[in-house]
């Protein structure tokens, strides 16, 4: 490796220059583009936010500028099983999809097409306004009607987007007083919510419902009154797992507590008619609050909450901020999200679930026949572990040379050196696209491997 160019200041030429992949990896090494984390800018010692966006952008810089940073990306063709992404070092890839969230690939069906256009001819293209105001749509009504039926948790609350449902609940239903007891990998917006709602949030080991007991037992030794939500999902976002529903909601009454579940990944795509983990754990219409996103299976930005109480749903309008002082769904919103229902609550929509299951069973099984640890259950999320940070970076920035498209996480949305590719599967993807991008995976993450051990050797002769 002693004989590597003398490479420009400007990497990203590295790879239009066509570099040789060792020569492209060791310039990445010796850069730093294959070290630290967003974490390392998020308290710094700089007085100022300019400096501490200024220092981010250096490090983020250097990273585009090889190739080995894989957020950012934006769409140059519609997000189907395969697609087109332009990364923002302005190349553009082609290749199998797997970093969409659509699961049931109803974005693509024209069914949903004719139905958004209608309302948009019908009622123009923006709500106009919050929930609490004038901002319901009539159809959002229907929609919120739809919602609770099929839920058999009939009291529902729209929200401009998921994140805002999950935030909106914790913050606007808790106190200071209050307690939220969390699990430990729940998404951010419920992190975030529990934060801003309280300083009593008491987080419990990932599924463990033992641990969440014993946290429910502190906290009642002490405070025998206040509230407490306990937080769940149906399926963890990173690592595709289930938790035990039953015992969760039996638990949560046990401590006169309330019980929330976030169905963002489950919901439609899995489960009875689509009811999720919740359907699928005999617990439909029996959990005290279910907050979701429509933005995986129902081919739209929006959440909801619902509940068994009116009074809540009312609540939440004037106590959750992000439905009070934000702006309502649009009409071609709420037109998508019905008709989604509609074809999910159909013979189609299970024949998408059984197709969706079918290229996840394969994905997951070439994948470990491949030796490669996929973590979680089957579902549409396949958490593919690599490992160290440096060996997954090359590896995902390979792959989509390669033609394979999908997500990274690293630390710190996982845990240090857990750094996994987030493949997310829609029922487009055919057996045999998933058989291609599980070789391509396999073979690239061996290379990665040698790669970084070259680059490690290369530099420790350096410095000696
Ligand atoms: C578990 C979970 N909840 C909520 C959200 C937020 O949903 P949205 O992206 O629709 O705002 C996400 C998003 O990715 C999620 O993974």
């Amino acid at each position: 490796m002693s004989d590597v160019l003398d490479l420009p200041d400007t990497p990203s030429t590295v790879r239009a220059a066509r570099t040789s992949t060792e020569q492209w990896a060791y310039a990445a090494h010796r850069d730093g583009a294959l070290h630290g984390s967003t974490r390392d800018f998020l308290n710094t010692s700089a007085q100022s936010a300019t400096e501490r966006a200024d220092a981010f952008w250096h490090w983020n810089s250097k990273r585009i500028a090889h190739g080995t940073f894989a957020y950012g990306k934006a769409l140059a063709t519609a997000p189907t099983a395969h697609t087109s992404l332009r990364y923002l070092d302005g190349r553009v890839m082609s290749g199998l999809n797997f970093s969409s969230q659509d699961y049931l690939s109803l974005a693509s069906h024209p069914q949903v097409h004719v139905a958004a256009i209608e309302a948009i001819k019908r009622l123009g293209v923006h709500s106009a306004g919050s929930t609490a105001l004038a901002g319901n749509v009539v159809d959002g009504n229907v929609l919120e009607h739809e919602l609770g039926t099929w839920l058999h948790t009939p009291l529902v609350a729209l929200f401009p987007t998921g994140w805002a449902a999950g935030y909106g609940v914790i913050r606007g239903l808790m106190r200071a007083q209050d307690h939220v007891v969390i699990d430990v990998l729940a998404h951010n917006c419920l992190q975030e919510g529990a934060a801003a709602a309280t300083r009593n949030v008491h987080l419990y080991r990932h599924l463990d419902v033992e641990h969440a007991r014993k946290q429910l037992q502190r906290i009642r030794d002490k405070d025998s009154s206040n509230a407490i939500l306990l937080v769940t999902e149906g399926i963890f976002s990173m690592d595709a797992d289930s938790p035990d529903i039953k015992a969760l909601q039996s638990l949560a009454h046990e401590f006169g507590a309330m019980l929330l579940v976030d169905v963002a990944h489950d919901l439609g795509c899995s489960g009875p008619d689509g009811t999720g983990q919740i359907g699928a754990q005999g617990m439909l219409g029996k959990v005290d609050l279910v907050m979701g996103a429509f933005s995986k299976s129902f081919a739209s930005n929006g959440g909801f909450v619902a509940t068994h109480s009116h009074a809540i749903k009312e609540y939440l309008r004037y106590y959750a901020p992000p439905n009070t002082f934000s702006n309502a769904l649009s009409p071609a919103q709420i037109a998508t999200v019905r008709e989604c229902i509609k074809i999910i609550r159909s013979d189609e929509g299970q024949m998408r679930r059984d197709a969706l299951f079918d290229a996840v069973g394969a994905l997951r099984s070439h994948l470990q026949a491949l030796g490669i640890t996929v973590m979680g259950q089957p579902s549409p999320i396949v958490p593919v572990l690599l490992g160290r940070e440096d060996v997954a970076r090359i590896t995902s920035a390979l792959i989509a040379e390669r033609g394979v498209l999908t997500n990274l996480v690293e630390y710190p949305a996982v845990s240090n050196n857990n750094a996994r590719l987030r493949m997310q599967v829609m029922s487009q993807h055919t057996a045999d696209q998933c058989a291609t991008a599980a070789g391509i995976i396999a073979q690239t993450w061996e290379e990665a491997k040698t790669l970084v051990d070259a680059c490690e050797l290369a530099s420790a002769e350096q410095t000696t």
